[in-house]
């Protein structure tokens, strides 16, 4: 399954980058976005992941987002997840950039965790910015305000809105400055983030793609491994530890 060039990269190289995105979690039980019963297809992003719709219903979006927190705080990391938790232990410059805001890279033990697209436990006011990380799953009421009377919206990045500045810059950095680039569990359909694969190849980085299936990239990386994330990953750190 794995080149020696990819193991022998992956021994050497002291700077390792990896981007993930839905598919990694999929193993946990948190649905992907554009697969089989993604929730792209059964949900309209436009109704329920843009700032207009929650302006105008935000009740309807506190709905969904609520059942998408409790559906999130139900699950656990899977072993794809502690299996970059253990990568991030055996490379010195690791950086974890993650589609993702289902926190499970948190909870599986990785630090070094940029977070390109929010995280889906934490709320934001509309008109003081204040961040509140406790406020627990199961949200009662159906609007939440913060103590300014601002409208809480989760805290994640909608269609239409720009990334954190200062999360992306970061997130391009890792990239160029990467020896060996993993692209794990992701469709590369959504930008920026499908870029950074293509930033660290043009850098020189070795790229490796681990999807469930073929993706817009995978003719474009160095090597691109078909398999679950959750079985693949654990193996690939065997190899390297051994
Ligand atoms: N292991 C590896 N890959 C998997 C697995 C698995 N167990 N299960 C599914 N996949 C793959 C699918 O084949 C698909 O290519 O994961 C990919 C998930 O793609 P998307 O559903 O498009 O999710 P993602 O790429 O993370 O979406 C990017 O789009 O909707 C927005 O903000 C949202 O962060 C999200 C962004």
């Amino acid at each position: 399954m794995f080149s020696p060039t990819l193991i022998e990269r992956l021994k050497t190289a002291r700077s390792v980058a990896v981007l993930t995105g839905a598919g990694v979690s999929a193993e946990s039980g948190i649905p992907t976005f554009r697969g089989e019963s993604g929730l792209w297809k059964k949900f309209r992003p436009e109704e329920l992941a843009n700032f207009n719709a929650f302006m105008a219903n935000p009740e309807l979006v506190w709905e969904w987002y609520n059942w998408r927190r409790k559906l999130i705080s139900e699950v656990k990391p899977n072993p794809g997840h502690f299996a970059l938790a253990q990568l991030e232990q055996l490379k010195p410059e690791f950086v974890l950039i993650t589609q993702n805001v289902d926190n499970l890279h948190h909870l599986a033990g990785n630090e070094k965790v940029y977070e390109l697209h929010g995280n889906i436990m934490r709320s934001r006011c509309v008109d003081c910015n204040k961040i509140i990380t406790n406020l627990n799953p199961e949200i009662t009421t159906k609007i939440p305000r913060c103590a300014c009377g601002g409208l809480l919206r989760p805290d994640v990045v909608w269609f239409g809105e720009m990334l954190p500045a200062h999360v992306i810059e970061l997130a391009f950095q890792a990239a160029r400055e990467s020896e060996v680039f993993l692209t794990v569990g992701t469709s590369a359909q959504v930008q920026p983030a499908a870029s950074l694969p293509i930033e660290a190849l043009r850098n020189g980085a070795y790229v490796v793609e681990i999807n469930f299936e073929p993706t817009v990239i995978s003719h474009v990386v160095d090597e691109s491994i078909l398999g679950k994330s959750g079985e693949v990953l654990p193996q690939l750190i065997n190899m390297l530890k051994n």
